[in-house]
C-alpha cells in the first residue's frame, strides 16, 4: 500500500472534519459574542467537548458576519445557547446569570486595599440594567471614579450612600480588603 493510501484510510477511518477541526480547534478555543448593553459574552469550546456537530451548523454558523444577536428572551425559548441551557441538559439561562456573564471584579488597590466586586450579589437584587451602560460601561477598567466622586451619587455610591445600601463614606471595610 502506498504512503497515499494509508493516509486515505486513516482519513476515512477516523473522518477528515474530524483532523481538520482538530487543527482549527487549536485557534478558536475562545470566542466572544458582543452584546450592545452588557459587554461580551465568553464561549469556550475547550469547555463545550469535541462533538461539532451538536452545535455547527444547526445551532450556531461557525462564520456568519451577519449574525443577528439573540436576546435572553428567545434564548429561554431554546434559541442558541438555550438549547441546551434550559435546565435539563444544562444549568438554565433563566439563572446563573453570572456564570456566563461577569464574575466577580478586582480593583486594586495596594495602598487603601483591594475592592472585589461582587457581581453574583448585586445580579440577585438587581437587572442588569440597572447598572449597565449608564453607571458602568460593561468592560472591566473602563469606569474609573475616585471616592470623591462616589459620595457624590457616582460610581458605586449610586447606592452605597447609606440609604440604599452601606454608605461609601463610613463602611470602608466592607469594600476595601484591609
Ligand atoms: C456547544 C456548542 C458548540 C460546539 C459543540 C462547537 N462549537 Fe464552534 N462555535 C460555537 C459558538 C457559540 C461559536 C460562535 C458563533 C458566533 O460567533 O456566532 C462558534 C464558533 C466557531 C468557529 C468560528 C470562530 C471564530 O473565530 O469566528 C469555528 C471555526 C468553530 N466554532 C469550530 C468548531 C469545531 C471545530 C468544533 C468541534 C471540535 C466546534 N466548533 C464545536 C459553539 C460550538
Ligand atoms: C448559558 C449562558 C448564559 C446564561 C446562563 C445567561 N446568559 Fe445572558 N447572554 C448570553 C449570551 C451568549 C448572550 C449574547 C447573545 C447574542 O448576542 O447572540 C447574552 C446576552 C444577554 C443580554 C443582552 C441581550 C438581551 O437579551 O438584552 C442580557 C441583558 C443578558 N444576557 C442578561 C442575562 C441575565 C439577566 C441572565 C440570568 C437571568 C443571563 N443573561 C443568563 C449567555 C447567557
Ligand atoms: C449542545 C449543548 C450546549 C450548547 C448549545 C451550549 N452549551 Fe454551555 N454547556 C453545555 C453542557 C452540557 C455543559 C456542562 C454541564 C453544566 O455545567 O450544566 C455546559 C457548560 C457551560 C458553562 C460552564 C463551563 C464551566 O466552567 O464548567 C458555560 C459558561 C457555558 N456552558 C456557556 C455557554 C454559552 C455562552 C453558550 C452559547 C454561546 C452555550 N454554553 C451553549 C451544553 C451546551
Ligand atoms: C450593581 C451594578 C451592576 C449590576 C446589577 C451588573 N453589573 Fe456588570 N459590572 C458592574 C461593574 C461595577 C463592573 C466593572 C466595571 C469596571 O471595571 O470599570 C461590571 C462589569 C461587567 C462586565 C465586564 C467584565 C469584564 O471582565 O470586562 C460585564 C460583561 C458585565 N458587567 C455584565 C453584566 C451583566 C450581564 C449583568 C446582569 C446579569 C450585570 N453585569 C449586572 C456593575 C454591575
Ligand atoms: C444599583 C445599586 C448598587 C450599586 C451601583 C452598587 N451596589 Fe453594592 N450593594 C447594593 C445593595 C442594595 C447591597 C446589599 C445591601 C447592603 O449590603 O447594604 C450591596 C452590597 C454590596 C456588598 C456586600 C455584598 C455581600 O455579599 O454582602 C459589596 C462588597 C458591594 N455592594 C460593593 C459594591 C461596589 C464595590 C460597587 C461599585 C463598583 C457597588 N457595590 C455598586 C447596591 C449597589
Ligand atoms: C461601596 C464600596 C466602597 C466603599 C464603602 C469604600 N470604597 Fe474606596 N473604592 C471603592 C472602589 C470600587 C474603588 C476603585 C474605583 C475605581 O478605580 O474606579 C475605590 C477607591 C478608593 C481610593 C482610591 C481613589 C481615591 O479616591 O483616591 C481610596 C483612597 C479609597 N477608595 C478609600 C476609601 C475609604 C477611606 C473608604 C471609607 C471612608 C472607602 N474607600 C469606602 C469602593 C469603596
Amino acid at each position: 500500500m502506498s504512503k497515499h493510501c494509508f493516509l486515505m484510510v486513516i482519513l476515512l477511518m477516523f473522518g477528515l472534519p474530524a483532523v481538520l477541526h482538530a487543527v482549527e480547534m487549536g485557534m478558536v478555543f475562545e470566542v466572544y459574542l458582543p452584546t450592545k448593553t452588557v459587554g461580551k459574552v465568553l464561549f469556550s469550546h475547550a469547555k463545550h467537548g469535541p462533538n461539532c456537530n451538536e452545535c455547527h451548523p444547526k445551532i450556531f454558523k461557525k462564520k456568519n458576519p451577519r449574525r443577528r444577536p439573540v436576546s435572553m428572551t428567545q434564548m429561554e425559548k431554546g434559541r442558541a445557547c438555550g438549547a441546551c441551557h434550559n435546565g435539563k441538559r444544562a444549568f438554565s439561562v433563566t439563572g446563573d446569570c453570572v456564570t456566563c456573564h461577569a464574575g466577580d471584579i478586582l480593583y486594586k488597590n495596594e495602598d487603601d486595599g483591594n475592592v472585589t466586586f461582587p457581581h453574583a450579589a448585586h445580579v440577585d437584587m438587581f437587572g442588569c440594567d440597572e447598572c449597565h451602560p449608564d453607571l458602568f460601561v460593561a468592560r472591566r477598567a473602563a469606569n474609573k471614579a475616585t471616592m470623591e466622586d462616589m459620595e457624590s451619587g457616582k460610581s458605586c455610591g449610586a447606592c452605597h450612600n447609606g440609604e440604599g445600601a452601606f454608605g461609601v463614606a463610613e463602611d470602608c471595610e466592607s469594600c476595601h480588603q484591609m
